[in-house]
């Protein structure tokens, strides 16, 4: 059994809160907010109840040692604006300014340590990250675990701390594993699952594991190339994992014995060159010609893409289908997005470049079930992998 936050006595506690608060920045401004906002409806709730809330959380990857351009600065001055609240940011991990600011707070207050791994006893052994872990747990009383892009990890600040203190999963972590637990065991169907991004093999055991499950794979984005490879097309210069197509060959196989659809692109959209300003045509995706590649799925996928998502009952989707980021390459992740949002069963966006392009493409989130806050993490939940972070907080 896990507890939730609400099973906890908060008031006039002090309560460490993982939060995954680590969002792309541009010249140290923040690009997408989408985990800040997603880890509000927690601190919220601890702070109305009374809590002295801390936030840890990471940003980037850090070696071991303080670095300015992985502050967490940018995420606390904009968790201040988003609560209308200044949260204050200390200046290290659990040295002075993180016991002077713990020491601080008030019932209902929230303040931030600085970078998790600015200490590098936060990715260490175990011996080091049971220390780390033992330091904040002196200078704390409960321990919430809300950080879900990060589950997947065995860090001091995810899985240890929760050994330390008396533990809660947050109401983000909550709802995350709640719905990829609801579509991995016991999906509505018919049920979809829409992949694409650069690499199939990023994808294979995700694909293992659902396989068995699903009636309808839809493939895009650079890795199906490699499926159209694996069926006998040439693919010109597109991405190819030369070293997948056996791999892909029997996923094929496997697919056509479990009678799961497999679902590739008729025609992609083809450039001479890796650049927004490319020359681009439609070709048929059985004969990409020598010297062009393939950057986006062509108007016929995307009109059969669409075909086999109107009656799902469900759909997982992760990954682009083309290079989302370049305007001339966006129509097919756009076209999957609202597909998406058209249909009323459950739609599940797992997190990473997928919900980064919904928010760029400006498609209203409220119109999918749920966006996933992990990248890492929701795929490790879709292959089926144990996640530490969560297993740590069952409790007998
Ligand atoms: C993510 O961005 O997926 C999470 O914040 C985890 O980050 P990490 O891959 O650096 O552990």
């Amino acid at each position: 059994m896990i507890r939730g936050i609400n099973d906890l006595e908060v008031s006039g506690k002090i309560v460490f809160v993982r939060c995954d608060l680590n969002v792309p920045l541009e010249n140290g401004q923040i690009t997408d907010d989408g985990r800040i906002r997603a880890s509000l409806a927690t601190l919220t709730n601890l702070s109305d109840r009374g809590a002295r809330v801390v936030v840890l959380a990471h940003l980037g990857r850090p070696s071991g040692k303080p670095e300015s351009k992985y502050s967490l600065a940018p995420a606390a001055n904009r968790l201040s604006e988003l609560l209308d609240s200044k949260v204050a940011l200390a200046t290290d991990v659990c040295g002075e300014s993180a016991r002077s600011v713990i020491a601080n707070l008030t019932d209902g207050q929230i303040a931030m340590l600085e970078n998790v791994r600015f200490d590098e006893r936060e990715t260490g052994d175990e011996a080091a990250r049971k220390q780390l872990a033992k330091t904040w747990a002196e200078l704390g009383d409960l321990y919430v675990s809300d950080g879900f892009g990060v589950v997947h990890r065995k860090q001091a600040s995810v899985t240890d701390l929760a050994q330390e203190l008396p533990h809660a999963a947050g109401l983000l972590v909550k709802a995350e594993a709640d719905v990829f637990a609801k579509v991995l065991q016991n999906p509505d169907r018919p049920y979809a699952v829409v992949l694409g991004g650069s690499k199939v093999s990023d994808k294979l055991k995700v694909i293992d594991n659902l396989i068995a499950n699903v009636d309808r794979l839809l493939i895009g984005g650079g890795m199906c190339f490699t499926f159209l490879a694996a069926k006998g097309h040439s693919v010109g210069s597109s991405l190819l994992e030369t070293d997948q197509i056996d791999n892909v060959k029997d996923v094929l196989e496997r697919a056509k014995s479990s009678n799961v659809e497999i679902v590739l692109p008729i025609d992609v959209i083809v450039a001479d060159a890796f650049a927004p300003d490319a020359n681009s045509k439609r070709v048929p995706a059985d004969s990409i010609p020598d010297g062009w590649m393939g950057l986006d799925i062509g108007p016929e996928s995307i009109e059969l893409f669409e075909k086999k998502l109107v009656d799902a009952q469900t759909i997982i989707w992760n990954g682009p289908m083309g290079v989302f980021e370049m305007p001339a390459f966006a129509a097919g992740t756009k076209a999957v997005a609202i597909a998406m949002t058209r249909n009323t069963g459950m739609t599940v966006v797992g997190g990473g470049d997928s919900a980064a392009a919904i928010r760029l493409l400006g498609i209203d989130e409220t119109k999918f079930s749920h966006i996933s806050t992990g990248g890492g993490a929701s795929l490790e939940f879709l292959e089926g992998k144990e996640l530490p972070g969560l297993s740590v907080l069952e409790d007998n």
